[in-house]
């Protein structure tokens, strides 16, 4: 099985969620119970990537997937370099809530291929509505290192978990061709 070309927005009925395994099972249970009734509440959106040879039931396995959703963070967790430049008022940002691979493709580097295209998709939205950064909430120490390969780094701790930021203008270095 290999993964299609684009991310398409969840959809119920052309995706099968109850094959997905990620070996984390709250990012088990977010893809097959949660993130669609998220969608449908407005409250964030999530795209995936499907395989691109359907099951026997019609519906396209699941790959990879993320999660995005507005947010803010306090002024005074960013380093003072960085927050003495901002106001005093929560600072907009991107929250990458969740992003996995399927346990079959793990180390097969579909992780950077869906952290960039989540990366590519804020850079888009933006543009129309602009954030300070992105925040991704690490489940785990392996997840943190994950995430810090690409350059995120340790903003605070959070509901129990560690904090990670990525500053938008590390982002447009990588998509602005300008
Ligand atoms: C973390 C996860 C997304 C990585 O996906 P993956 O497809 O195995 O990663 P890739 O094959 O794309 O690896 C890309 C690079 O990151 C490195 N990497 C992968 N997982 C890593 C980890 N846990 N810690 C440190 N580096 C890691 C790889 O070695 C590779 O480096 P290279 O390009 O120098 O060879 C995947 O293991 C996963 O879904 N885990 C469970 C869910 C999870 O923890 N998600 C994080 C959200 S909190």
């Amino acid at each position: 099985m290999s993964w299609a070309k684009n991310f398409k927005e969840l959809n119920k009925s052309i995706h099968d969620r109850t094959f997905f395994d990620c070996g984390e099972p709250d990012l088990n249970t977010f893809i097959k119970t949660q993130a669609a009734k998220h969608m449908k509440a407005g409250i964030s959106r999530t795209m995936v990537l499907p395989a691109n040879v359907a099951l026997p039931n019609q519906k396209f396995p699941i790959c990879s997937f993320y999660c995005v959703t507005p947010s803010s963070i306090c002024r005074e967790t960013l380093p003072v370099n960085l927050a003495k430049k901002l106001p005093r008022y929560p600072i907009p940002v991107f929250l990458l809530a969740q992003l996995a691979v399927h346990k079959k493709f793990h180390g097969s580097g579909l992780g950077k291929v869906s952290l960039i295209k989540a990366l590519e998709y804020l850079w888009e939205v933006n543009t129309y509505m602009p954030a300070y950064a992105i925040v991704v909430d690490c489940l785990s120490e392996s997840a943190q290192d994950f995430y810090a390969k690409y350059g995120f780094e340790i903003l605070c701790e959070h509901n129990g978990r560690i904090r990670m930021f990525l500053p938008m203008r590390t982002i447009k270095l990588l998509f602005n061709k300008k």
